[in-house]
């Protein structure tokens, strides 16, 4: 990139976040008056009351939304504080799914994990990592819905210095015409969505020196693939991986399977050994 182009692009970065920061002063005003207007109106049990009552939450809903996309807009253009810590990845997961079991449950879905392999002492930030795997299990839970029935999976393996967390599900899959924009902030298929799940799923999985990657198949289903080292300082094994992958020979993820349909193979049935199924403790 040109000195020209770059110096043009921070300086489009620093208005962006100067402008989010503007934005959040005056939404804070606007839902504390609302909440105000919105006490006020609850003592009336008037027609009119309740009609503006109404017009009150929907306002507070799309504020609170706006509020989130600026929250998220300022932790991606900033970066996470990341604080690294030794963690038990396993007990991470198994957490999750216990976490997401009511709301899989509720859906229909059978959320589950598949664990192999030494998972504890990884060093990573365990905050931002369990917010990248919740935001990828409710992704996939959400492409599950509308099918009924399906299946997610959550698998991490360890491969020496490489660990590797997949989700799969049994969704909707990705359309074509969608496949090269799903990381792009903003973009989103779902009412009320924020479309900053994936692009901070990929933020945080790249500031650990990882990499994420994903196939689908409309109607049949998705895998997201994330690689992550053991240890941010013994990021060289995973960064020759990822060279290797980059040659056009290589699979878009290593050690991954190459088929698209192999991919997404995923067998109901009993749990295999060191699997946890949602409701189970
Ligand atoms: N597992 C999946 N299966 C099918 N499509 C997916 C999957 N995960 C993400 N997508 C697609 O990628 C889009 C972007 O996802 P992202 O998580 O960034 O935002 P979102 O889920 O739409 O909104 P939010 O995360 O704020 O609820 C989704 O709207 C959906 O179209
Ligand atoms: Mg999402």
């Amino acid at each position: 990139m040109s000195n020209g182009a770059s110096s043009r692009l921070e300086f489009l970065g620093q208005l962006a976040g100067g402008l989010a920061h503007e934005i959040k002063n005056p939404l804070s005003t606007m839902k504390l008056t609302l909440q105000l207007l919105q006490e006020d109106f609850s003592q009336d049990k008037s027609a009119l009351a309740m009609r503006s009552l109404r017009k009150i939450e929907l306002l507070l809903k799309e504020i609170t939304h706006l509020d989130e996309i600026v929250q998220e807009f300022l932790r991606l253009s900033r970066g996470h504080d990341l604080k690294f810590q030794r963690t038990d990845l396993g007990d991470m997961i198994r957490e999750l799914v216990e976490f997401l079991g009511a709301e899989a449950n509720q859906k229909s879905v059978t959320l589950r994990s598949q664990l192999e392999g030494e998972l504890d002492g990884i060093i990573v930030d365990a905050t931002y990592i369990r917010q990248a795997l919740t935001n990828l299990l409710k992704n996939a839970l959400e492409a599950t819905e509308p099918k009924g029935g399906g299946e997610v999976i959550i698998r991490a393996r360890r491969h020496s210095d490489v660990v590797m967390v997949e989700v799969i599900d049994t969704g909707v899959g990705v359309a074509h015409a969608n496949r090269e924009r799903m990381f792009r902030p903003y973009f989103t298929t779902k009412k009320g969505g924020t479309g900053m799940g994936l692009p901070m799923v990929r933020r945080i999985v790249e500031e650990h020196g990882g990499q994420v990657t994903y196939e689908s198949v409309e109607g049949a289903g998705s895998r997201f693939v994330l690689l992550l080292p053991v240890d941010p300082n013994r990021r060289e094994t995973l960064q020759a991986m990822i060279r290797v992958s980059a040659t056009p020979e290589a699979p878009a993820t290593p050690a991954a399977p190459r088929s698209r349909r192999r991919a997404l193979e995923v067998k109901p049935g009993s749990p295999e050994p060191g699997e946890t199924q949602a409701g189970e403790s």
